[in-house]
């Protein structure tokens, strides 16, 4: 009898304890998943590497055999989607058109408003006497303020898009609900690049508009996905790992201190936060195109692989003592951005604010504790990006 997938977590700062056992004891299995079907687990750093790095591994859900999260998965069309959806070659010339917006150098650029954006937010907790939740006063403002003004998108909205895009990455949802969510966002991402035609602006909207859409190289469907795309990708994702990150070093004061250190935390810090966290934690979805040896078993064409990067970023082979914190610890090549063709396009943003928002609220509070129990922190266990929905904080 093939073992259902997930498996539930024990502590909720570690992958499931039975995937490390699988990891131990059969490194490649089958997994059944919710719709029947019985995907390939992949588990070892070296195996979930080897299938991100490989174009014989299609990320197209519309593919049969593709191992969707859930119905609203399942329920995408074929080219209705966004280039993280899609394979080389027409993924490649749309990712290209983004790259010049999220180099080193650009994203370094933002570090003052990131910065200024932080603590505007702290200025206004502490306003109060608190307890407060930190997710909604701080993680998710500053995460969804920094992609909104890089986009080009007025933050006021924030409601209007925040919720629609709850609801995007939720796959436990409806088509139905995907769809009307996506449709929403679509409309008034679209309306936005419409205006930048009348009134050009130098947000990415703005360049967007200038140099692909009316140049004739993406047409108005295209910008507007790629667009509904960033805005998603970059907030809900980035809000999660800050909070959760903020629960884990409240748990582990030492490590907090390092963040309070004048020259600040080590420079790979946050990628071990990103590793040991690993907020992706459903695997990414990939389906064979064709037959590939991987690991000593064939994966035949049209079988379906989740190749879980949460438990691979814990891969003894590859992290010595990995389950142990160690925020000096080099090098951290961790998968929790992925890897290959579709490794994250904003891994330099979500670095930058990661350690910005860390940084900066552990030394303005130097007290800061949870307000309430830890086991009642309400986890998304459930959810495709892990996290934590609420973080009730005391600093006083
Ligand atoms: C792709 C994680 C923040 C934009 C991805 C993928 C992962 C990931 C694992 C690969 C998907 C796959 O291989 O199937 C994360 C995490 C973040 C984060 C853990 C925060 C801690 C951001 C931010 C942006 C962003 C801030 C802002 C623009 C994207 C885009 C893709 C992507 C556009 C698609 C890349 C492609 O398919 O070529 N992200 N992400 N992400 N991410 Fe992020």
């Amino acid at each position: 009898m093939t073992e259902p997938f997930p498996f539930p977590r024990d502590c909720p700062y570690d992958p499931p304890p039975r995937l490390a056992q699988v990891q131990r004891d059969a490194p490649i299995s089958r997994v059944r998943i919710w719709d029947g079907s019985t995907p390939w687990l992949l588990t070892r750093y070296d195996d979930v590497r080897a299938v991100l790095a490989d174009r014989r591994f299609s990320v197209d859900p519309t593919r049969t055999g593709y191992p969707a999260r859930g119905p609203a998965g399942r329920a995408r069309r074929r080219g209705a989607g966004s280039f993280i959806s899609m394979d080389a070659p027409e993924h490649t010339r749309l990712r290209r058109m983004l790259i010049t917006e999220f180099t080193p150098r650009r994203i370094a650029a933002l570090r003052p408003a990131v910065e200024r954006t932080a603590t505007g937010l702290l200025d206004r907790l502490t306003a109060g006497r608190g307890p407060a939740d930190l997710v909604q006063a701080y993680a998710l403002p500053l995460a969804s303020t920094v992609i909104a003004d890089l986009l080009g998108v007025p933050y006021g909205d924030h409601e209007f898009f925040e919720e629609r895009a709850r609801v995007m990455v939720d796959d436990s949802a409806s088509g139905e609900a995907n769809r009307a969510a996506t449709a929403d966002l679509a409309r008034y991402l679209g309306g936005l690049l419409q205006r930048r035609r009348a009134h050009p602006a130098d947000d990415l909207l703005g360049r967007l508009s200038a140099q692909q859409v009316e140049p004739g190289r993406l047409d108005r469907a295209g910008a507007v996905s790629m667009a509904v795309l960033l805005l998603v990708a970059g907030h809900e994702t980035t809000a999660n790992q800050i909070a959760l990150s903020v629960a884990f070093l409240l748990r582990n004061p030492r490590h907090a201190e390092a963040f309070r250190h004048p020259d600040g935390p080590p420079a790979t810090a946050v990628d071990e936060l990103l590793r040991l966290l690993t907020i992706t934690h459903t695997g990414r979805r990939r389906v064979a195109t064709a037959d590939v040896p991987i690991g000593g078993v064939t994966i035949r064409a049209g079988e379906g692989v989740i190749a879980a990067a949460d438990i691979a970023n814990r891969d003894p082979g590859r992290f010595p003592a990995p389950d142990d914190p160690d925020l000096g610890r080099t090098p951290n090549h961790h998968l929790a951005f992925g890897h290959g063709e579709h490794l994250c396009l904003g891994h330099h943003l979500a670095r930058l604010e990661l350690e910005v928002a860390l940084t900066t609220v552990l030394r303005r509070l130097p007290a800061l504790r949870l307000a309430v129990a830890e086991e009642d922190l309400p986890f998304r266990h459930a959810h495709p990006i892990y996290g934590i929905d609420r973080l009730p904080v005391a600093w006083n």
